[in-house]
């Protein structure tokens, strides 16, 4: 259950935090995933949640725990994250930490696929891109859209590049090359708005949440 706490800087404002892989089936037992943990966006809506936020937080699949003080929703796949992303709406702040697969297999199998004659050529077809449609959303765009940009070359330039292609106010840019960011306790972020970028130094990934969530508070500050 939500934390209630009027006298919170966040407090009456609703915030939808992703978090964590998606695993894409090929059959009952293998999919196409990635290694997030989760650590970077449970961090996130827990330090919201510290902060007054009623916090839905849509979760791939991950061994950690979720925290504490918010409503979380388990997902596997990209289609159920848009799914239950929808249906946390609305809400006035959304951070799209969760490192959701760009591609799915076109087919699932329903049985075990068979090691027998040539491997077999898996076609994929596109996931649709759950903070793009949040970003654009022409009836329910939440007041502040904030995505995380995994990279593995030129960090400043794509992630700025990113931030306009899917429409989102912040961008928070990790340089992922060498495993870094994914499953990792720490990690080094580049802070991205429309007036400029700031670099953060290699912090735990709870630093980096309350830094993150410091700038909510600014932001609501200011428009309110
Ligand atoms: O989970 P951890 O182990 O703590 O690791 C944290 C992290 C490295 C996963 C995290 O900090 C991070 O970078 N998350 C975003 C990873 C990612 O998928 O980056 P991307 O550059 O491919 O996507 C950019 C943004 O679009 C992200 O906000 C992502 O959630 C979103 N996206 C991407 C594809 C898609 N189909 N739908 C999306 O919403």
């Amino acid at each position: 259950m939500p934390l209630k706490n009027n006298t919170l800087p966040l407090s009456g404002l609703r915030a939808l935090v992703t978090s964590g892989p998606t695993h894409e089936p090929l059959d009952p037992v293998r999919f196409l995933g990635n290694r997030s943990s989760g650590r970077q966006g449970h961090a996130v809506a827990r330090a919201l949640a510290q902060a007054g936020a009623a916090v839905t937080l849509v979760s791939g699949p991950v061994s950690i725990a979720a925290p504490e003080g918010v409503s979380v929703v388990r997902v596997v796949t990209a289609r159920q994250m848009l799914a239950a992303c929808r249906a946390a709406l609305p809400v006035e702040i959304a951070v799209c930490a969760a490192a959701v697969a760009d591609w799915r297999p076109l087919h699932a199998s329903r049985k075990k696929l068979k090691k027998k004659g040539a491997a077999p050529v898996i076609a994929l077809t596109e996931n649709p891109d759950i903070l793009r449609t949040l970003s654009r959303s022409r009836t329910a765009r939440p007041a502040l859209v904030v995505g995380f940009a995994a990279e593995t070359e030129n960090l400043a330039e794509n992630a700025r590049a990113k931030r306009l292609a899917k429409g989102c106010d912040w961008m928070i840019a990790n340089d992922v090359s060498g495993g870094a960011g994914f499953d990792a306790e720490e990690n080094r972020v580049l802070f991205i708005t429309r007036a400029g970028a700031e670099e953060w130094p290699l912090l735990p990934k709870a630093e980096v949440a309350d830094r993150l969530v410091s700038h909510v508070i600014k932001h609501f500050k200011e428009k309110r």
